[in-house]
């Protein structure tokens, strides 16, 4: 359970705890107060703290096309996901528990992406393991979706694509099982020197694999030097 620090009140007294972020967390329910009238907790909305309170979870994407079908289909695929509703104008689609985690909306009027202005640069969707990441991308291949740009980051072995508007998905795994080791890494002077990765061959990793290579083994980046971004940004 991931926790914040964070000043609570109770009663008469104010402290700081680290505060469960998922409010749902049995945990939370310590850090309300009782209202003295009975057992009832209430949180104190008006205790002072260092810092809002976090969200529990990123829930949705929502993007803008002027191509509608053809970006529901794309992502219902490319997520193998499903449509939980959709109309002229806009679709709902989940893959896991979350009622929708990318929403379509073909409003009116809209324009073409304009690769180099500001806004979402890509969205991020992590598998739990290298090798479902590479079956996810083998099948995604031949359902005809090809990748952008396989490369290892260091914390996470990640395959971009490019939507049919343009915009760009990241498929990753994390490197480390250990968040911190991760954090480490990012930390280091391999990351200082190179904080955008070495590329890599999927289709020769699914070989390794096959052939019996750890997935640990595999996940530690190469070492390439200094480099920048590819021409595709
Ligand atoms: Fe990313």
């Amino acid at each position: 359970m991931k926790s914040c620090r964070t000043w609570v009140a109770n009663g008469n007294f104010k402290f700081m705890l680290n505060l469960p972020v998922d409010t749902s967390h049995p945990e939370y329910q310590l850090f309300f107060h009782r209202d003295g009238t009975s057992d009832k907790m209430v949180i104190d909305f008006n205790a002072t703290s260092d810092r809002v309170v976090s969200p529990s979870k990123l829930a949705h994407v929502v993007l803008r096309t002027n191509n509608l079908q053809e970006m529901v289909t794309y992502y219902t695929t490319f997520l193998g996901g499903q449509v939980i509703y959709e109309n002229e104008m806009l679709a709902f689609i989940s893959y896991d528990e979350e009622h929708h985690r990318i929403a379509i909306l073909g409003a009116p009027g809209t324009q073409p992406k304009q690769k180099t202005s500001c806004g979402l640069e890509h969205i991020a969707f992590t598998f739990t393991s290298l090798s479902t990441l590479l079956l996810s991308y083998r099948q995604r291949k031949q359902k005809g979706i090809p990748p952008l740009w396989p490369v290892n980051h260091g914390p996470t072995t990640s395959i971009y694509y490019r939507d049919p508007d343009g915009n760009m998905i990241e498929t990753q795994v994390d490197n480390f099982d250990d968040p911190d080791a991760a954090t480490e890494f990012m930390k280091s002077e391999h990351f200082a020197e190179n904080p955008i990765g070495a590329d890599f061959d999927p289709e020769d990793w699914i070989r390794q694999i096959s052939e019996g290579k750890p997935e640990a083994a595999l996940k530690i980046r190469e070492e390439v030097g200094p480099r920048g971004l590819p021409d595709f940004f």
